[in-house]
């Protein structure tokens, strides 16, 4: 299922201006290789929530090569870095590479291992984390993520219209995990949460 109107979508892609490099390269490897990556159109909410919010210290739970972190290591301010987290070490050597490239490798820290396991052994706080990680998960993520997000911080999910598959009628284990978290974020009276229908569909909830 489309999220988007194709004819939105496009037109969505065709104003928003090229990619920066290298971005634009990482994009091309995500083609290439079928990676799912957040896309431009996310890259850029996901750049004006860090200036909005005046982030300087991100984390993200399953960040892949790193596409989504160099969005926002790009606007975070001097002393602000992005910690990524990824189960797989060759997207470390490649996010690394990246960050190289984009003159930011010193706001990059990339720990290998299970997401959750990793933002347990942090102290934070967070302004902002973004959440990426295989869907069966993410009901597991609101409570450690309350407690290390400051107030006014906020958390960020993607997939969460999933292509449609919420709608099944027979959901299969990480399709359960979307609609799941997706009710409980939207209950939590600590967090003010909103779908926005972009891409696959990507929540941002403040924390109060
Ligand atoms: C959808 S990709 C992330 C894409 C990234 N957010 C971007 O847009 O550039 C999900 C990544 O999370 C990793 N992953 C999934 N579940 C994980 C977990 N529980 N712990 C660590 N990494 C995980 C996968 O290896 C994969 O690289």
């Amino acid at each position: 299922m489309d999220i988007l109107d194709p004819r939105i979508d496009e037109h969505l892609h065709a104003v928003t201006t090229v990619s920066p490099s290298p971005l634009g390269e990482m994009e091309a490897y995500a083609k290439e290789h079928g990676f799912p990556i957040i896309g431009p159109l996310v890259g850029r909410v996901l750049q004006q929530l860090v200036i909005m919010t005046g982030a300087k210290e991100v984390f993200e739970l399953g960040s892949g090569y790193g596409y989504s972190a160099l969005w926002m290591a790009m606007v975070l301010p001097p002393d602000g870095s992005v910690t990524c987290t990824d189960g797989n070490p060759d997207n470390e050597r490649r996010a690394k590479d990246y960050f190289e490239h984009a003159g930011l490798r010193s706001k990059l820290h990339f720990r290998v291992g299970d997401a959750l396991e990793l933002f347990a052994k942090e102290t934070g706080p967070f302004d902002l984390i973004l959440n990426d990680i295989d869907k069966e998960g993410y009901p597991d993520t609101i409570k450690p993520v309350k407690e290390k997000l400051r107030s006014g911080g906020v958390f960020v999910t993607d997939n969460l219209l999933w292509s449609g598959r919420i709608f099944d009628s027979d959901p299969s284990e990480s399709t359960r995990g979307v609609i799941e978290f997706t009710q409980e974020l939207y209950d939590d009276p600590d967090f003010l949460t909103t779908i926005i229908p972009i891409r696959d569909g990507i929540a941002v909830a403040v924390k109060k």
